[in-house]
């Protein structure tokens, strides 16, 4: 395995979002514990981003395009229900014509992806698979919404899931469901731009066109309730698959949707939160790049290490959730984050017993 993660440069505070909309710092940051998120420049396009991804996992796998034989991407902001984002990233890495195809499960859609790879694997169809979860949400958000608008940021991760006998992180135990039932409590409905107020002037990201003219539309408690009872339940059901106690995972590496859902998980499961990555305050909710992000910055902080359980939790629209239980191996990470002014990530120093990750930042 092999993981990749992309970023635009961009910072979007709280306090630049209490500028044009009826919200605050305070109320955002008590309510979702997000500070900032990373919102994509105008010029910048879905496929770039998925792609700097896709090539960031590539190295991180040390392989050659070439190497790939099935592509899978996962998009909640596409900007076109075809050709699928799979298939235009195939072309721009120069992969062969192996399958290429999208998923469609929401904040899922990374988990559901690797689950997939794993059994075109498993079946023999497929030998190297790239799975690349990219999100710019900032083009499906009704920024005059302030109970949606402040949720979410952009981003890109990439995993190159390979069989048993290749390096990397190995796959112990997966989970996947769905309930349509619940499909009502998070969707997406038709924009109705509304009419710019002059003492309120919005940045050129809350007003330009919106991906396929949606936005997105969320019955926040429902979801709330949804989110920590799941994300419970899939930890849950993964343990009870490998045999293990809850406390023998080493870290929960949940979906960030916020972190008041974390942290009532943590306690509904009764695993201390400083198992469970959290990155919400600096990313927002990347939706489906949301885990990758978080598995990344995590084995960048020396938290991963080798013979660790490591727990994937992912929950959303759909509704859909997902598990993967990891037992942790040396694996390749490598971040693309033109504005990581701090590079935090280049002071690792390995300890005994971590993983020596290949680690190359790229920066913009
Ligand atoms: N700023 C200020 N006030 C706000 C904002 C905002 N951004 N958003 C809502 N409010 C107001 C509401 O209008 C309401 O005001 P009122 O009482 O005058 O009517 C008040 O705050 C309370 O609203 P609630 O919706 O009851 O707020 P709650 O405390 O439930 O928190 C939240 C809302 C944070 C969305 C919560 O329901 C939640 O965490 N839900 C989970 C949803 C989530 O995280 N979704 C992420 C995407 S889904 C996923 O990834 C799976």
């Amino acid at each position: 395995m092999g993981i990749g993660t992309s970023l635009p440069a961009t910072r979007v505070s709280n306090f630049e979002i209490e500028s044009f909309l009826d919200t605050s710092d305070e109320w955002i940051q008590s309510r979702t514990g997000i500070r900032e998120r990373r919102v994509a420049e105008p010029e910048l396009t879905l496929l770039q981003l998925a792609a700097r991804a896709a090539r960031a996992a590539l190295q991180a796998a040390d392989l050659d395009p070439s190497a790939i034989d099935a592509v899978i991407c996962s998009s909640s902001s596409p900007d076109a229900t075809f050709p699928s984002l799979a298939c235009r990233l195939q072309a721009e890495l120069g992969c062969p014509h192996g399958p290429a195809f999208d998923v469609q499960a929401a904040c899922s859609g990374a988990i559901y992806g690797m689950a997939l790879a794993q059994s075109m694997i498993q079946s023999g169809l497929s030998r190297t698979v790239l799975v690349v979860a990219a999100e710019i949400f900032s083009r499906v958000l009704d920024w005059s919404d302030r109970s949606t608008a402040v949720l979410f940021g952009d981003g890109a991760g990439a995993l190159v899931v390979g069989s048993s006998n290749q390096e990397g992180a190995q796959i112990v135990a997966l989970d996947l469901g769905a309930d349509g039932g619940g499909a009502w409590a998070l969707d997406t409905i038709r924009y109705h731009p509304i009419k710019q107020e002059p003492a309120r002037l919005r940045p050129e990201y809350a007003t330009s066109d919106r991906a396929m003219d949606r936005v997105v539309h969320m019955d926040g408690r429902e979801v709330f309730r949804f989110s920590t009872k799941i994300l419970e339940q899939i930890v849950l059901r993964l343990a009870g698959a490998a045999r293990i106690e809850v406390d023998q995972i080493a870290l929960i590496v949940p979906h960030q949707a916020n972190s008041r859902i974390l942290g009532t998980a943590a306690g509904r499961l009764g695993v201390p939160f400083d198992r469970f990555t959290c990155n919400v305050d600096r990313l927002g909710n990347t939706s489906s790049a949301s885990i990758p992000l978080a598995l990344a910055e995590a084995e960048g902080q020396g938290r991963c290490h080798t013979g660790d359980l490591v727990c994937l939790v992912a929950f959303g629209a759909g509704l859909t959730w997902g598990g993967v239980l990891l037992r942790w191996q040396p694996t390749g990470v490598v971040v693309d984050d033109p504005g990581d002014l701090e590079k935090s990530n280049q002071s690792l120093s390995d300890t005994e017993g971590r993983s020596t990750p290949r680690r190359e930042e790229i920066s913009g």
